[in-house]
């Protein structure tokens, strides 16, 4: 099969065999095909798109250009939650002892961040000495022996998507709604885990800015995910403002720690209460999402969750005493207030924005390379509907001692005001769970 072909079809907007796209990635991963022809399918499929059996033989493409975890020693269900990336989202640190003080197994591979913020892997660091490599094996002991464990991805799953990823990233192909979705799922499939949860995120902190485009992402991952044998749950949650108060990766641990004590934020715990309510649900340890829910919610207020983290932290040798005395987490030089220029309410906190105004201070890389301040970053006093006086503080910039004026003007920009009340959009905009949970069982909520 020639590559040149392959191309040529899609730029006619025609459609492809199991073959063509199975051949399409062994080129382009013995080098057979250029980065330069990959790229042109690449812009060819974001223009003319991929239908469902192209971007599942896609999906599975990566699943076989790759290792597989192996979880079966893990000793009992095992849980994985994936967020398609948000200003503030930190869940996944409160979710995997949330989940596992609820019985259920939690294996978490995660990324650096490369946009405006750091990834989970960045901001579990601000923890000193927490370990954020662990080896196949100690990885799988971890969640055998504590329920849970978190470790930076390897390159050794789905490396195929990997390598196109890099691609998408440098030639404006990265939104197109198949190949996210071949992208995502491949590496969840990877990671070997019985249940997946998906939390889509839109708006104008997301991938997703619309509604309707979450709902299609969401459509589609279920869907390639049932014709590759695996039930997905999905859940649509709204990035228009940030998640919780804080951005940057020491205020991301506190705020956890906090949320963890059963102290908030509302939205921040709301969201992990029904990540994980699905999560419990898909591994068939509740029946109903509202049991779920009031479990984990439980568990918040009696400490148990935190008692929970404290042991992760432990295991991956991080500093318990950071999560007692928050001044031994990474700090900034100084802390910048950015008074109200208007009274009324809240309208709209601009997520992107915020999260250029965090990078600029340091919270997020430049390249793949670079460093990252883990003591910077942005925590809001204010969120979509609050009241607001004329001087009163909006925004805290932790930050060095460079000059950050910039960064407080574009901080600025991201607040719009009304002189009515405001109602905050609904967080959580539709849950759709799998069908199966993982004891086999029909799944009726
Ligand atoms: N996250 C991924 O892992 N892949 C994409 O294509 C987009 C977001």
């Amino acid at each position: 099969m020639n590559i040149i072909e392959i191309i040529d079809k899609k730029r006619r907007g025609l459609t492809h065999s199991e073959e063509e796209v199975a051949a399409l990635v062994q080129m382009m991963e013995s080098g057979k095909a250029h980065d330069y022809q990959i790229s042109a399918w690449l812009m060819a499929a974001c223009i003319n798109g991929l239908n469902m059996d192209e971007t599942t033989w896609l999906t599975q493409a990566f699943v076989n250009s790759g290792k597989k975890m192996d979880l079966s020693e893990a000793g009992g269900v095992v849980v994985d939650k994936h967020s398609t990336g948000g200003v503030g989202d930190k869940t996944t640190l409160a979710l995997l002892p949330m989940l596992a003080t609820a019985g259920v197994k939690v294996a978490k591979l995660s990324g650096r961040g490369l946009g405006f913020t750091g990834g989970t892997i960045d901001k579990l660091e601000a923890i000193p000495n927490f370990k954020t490599s662990l080896s196949g094996i100690e990885f799988v002991e971890q969640i055998q022996k504590l329920g849970m464990a978190i470790s930076s991805q390897t390159a050794d799953l789905a490396p195929a998507d990997g390598k196109m990823y890099a691609l998408r990233d440098v030639t404006a192909t990265v939104a197109s709604i198949p190949l996210i979705a071949a992208s995502v799922i491949s590496k969840k499939i990877a990671a070997g885990a019985d249940v997946i949860v998906l939390d889509i995120k839109y708006g104008a902190g997301a991938f997703m800015g619309t509604l309707e485009e979450a709902k299609n992402l969401a459509f589609t991952c279920r869907e390639v995910g049932k014709r590759l044998g695996k039930s997905i749950s999905t859940v649509i949650s709204a990035m228009n403002q940030p998640l919780g108060y804080a951005i940057g990766h020491s205020l991301e641990v506190m705020e956890i720690v906090n949320l963890l004590k059963g102290k908030g934020p509302q939205d921040l715990e709301d969201l992990c209460v029904r990540l994980g309510g699905v999560s419990l649900v898909g591994a068939g340890t509740y029946a109903t999402l509202e049991e779920a829910e009031t479990r984990l919610r439980q568990e918040l207020y009696d400490g148990s969750a935190l008692a929970k983290f404290k042991e992760l932290v432990k295991a991956q040798k991080g500093d318990v005493a950071a999560l007692d005395d928050f001044s031994l987490l990474p700090q900034p030089d100084r802390v910048l207030m950015l008074p109200s220029t208007e009274a009324g309410y809240i309208a709209n906190i601009d997520a992107l924005e915020v999260a250029k105004s965090a990078k600029m201070v340091g919270a997020g890389r430049l390249s793949k390379e670079s460093g990252i301040n883990l003591g910077v970053g942005v925590l809001l006093r204010k969120k979509v509907g609050d009241k607001v006086k004329m001087g009163e503080t909006l925004v805290e910039l932790y930050a060095d001692d460079h000059d950050h004026r910039e960064a407080l003007q574009v901080l600025k920009n991201a607040f719009t005001f009304s002189p009515e009340p405001v109602t905050a959009p609904p967080l959580i905009e539709e849950v759709l769970m799998g069908d199966v949970c993982a004891k086999g069982l029909k799944i009726s909520v």
